[in-house]
């Protein structure tokens, strides 16, 4: 395990086929909490319990007030250096696949363009009666939403113990095993199966880039664990 940022810089000044894995750290520095580092609880609520199908059917206003609060605190927030360092790697790197476990958007709205959302994303409701997907930005006011068939909305994301989106998996382990880095950015690496990609492109002998200020089960398997914020570390592999 490699600690320098040169020799990282090198690495990636050279790689062609390059994917990336982000997490919430990579948002953190636009002022979007993430999930663990603040213990993982919202109103003294773990997100485990409020982050699953159990949990809207037991509550849904009070999950719904939990995704409309961060709906509007990521409304306000802006892309940071590290998502806009994410964009110029996709436009010198010969392929580029951005497989993020986030649901903010801000990698699109930096202008990521190959972008695979693992857990969906927070702008989007799914009705549980009519299965219609809608894509809604502005403030939801009545909560739970209703859709116009009359069903009730619920947040188009991945709940723990959820599948997750038809083939998102499948494209992002063929971007993991040809490319020949793979660089990880603000994840804790705890939830699969988004963390199996690690050990994945270390089984296909890629190199694996490690940001993140805190270590993480697989620091010392990496080849660089570059420990600092993504705003700061991403815009400097450049
Ligand atoms: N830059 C980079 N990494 C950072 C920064 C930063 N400025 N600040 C914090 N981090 C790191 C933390 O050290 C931690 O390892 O970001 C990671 C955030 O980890 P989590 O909060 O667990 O978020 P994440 O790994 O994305 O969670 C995965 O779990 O709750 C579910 O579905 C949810 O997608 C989420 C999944």
């Amino acid at each position: 395990m490699r600690t320098s940022i040169e020799a990282a810089r090198e690495r990636v000044r050279r790689a062609k086929r390059v994917a990336v894995l982000t997490g919430a750290g990579v948002s953190a520095e636009s002022g979007i909490p993430t999930f663990r580092s603040n213990g993982g609880y919202w109103r003294q609520r773990r997100f485990e319990d409020l982050a699953t199908p159990q949990g809207f059917a037991r509550d849904p206003k009070f999950v719904w007030t939990w995704y409309e609060e961060r709906r509007r605190g990521i409304a306000r927030a802006e892309p940071n250096a590290g998502h806009r360092a994410l964009v110029e790697l996709e436009a010198r790197a010969e392929r580029f696949t951005l497989i993020t476990q986030n649901v903010d958007g801000l990698h699109e709205r930096a202008g990521s363009r190959n972008v695979i959302r693992l857990h969906g994303s927070i702008w989007s409701l799914r009705c549980l009666g009519c299965r219609r997907e809608i894509e809604e930005h502005a403030e939801l006011n009545e909560l739970p939403p209703l859709c116009e068939c009359g069903g009730m909305l619920r947040p188009g994301v991945v709940w723990f113990g959820e599948s997750l989106p038809a083939g998102a998996m499948e494209r992002a382990a063929s971007a993991v095993s040809e490319a020949e880095l793979l660089i990880v950015v603000g994840t804790s690496a705890q939830v699969y199966p988004a963390a199996g990609l690690i050990p994945m492109a270390l089984g296909a002998g890629a190199a694996v880039l490690e940001v993140n200020p805190a270590e993480t089960e697989f620091s010392d398997d990496v080849t660089f664990a570059l420990r600092g914020g993504a705003a700061e570390i991403l815009p400097a592999l450049l």
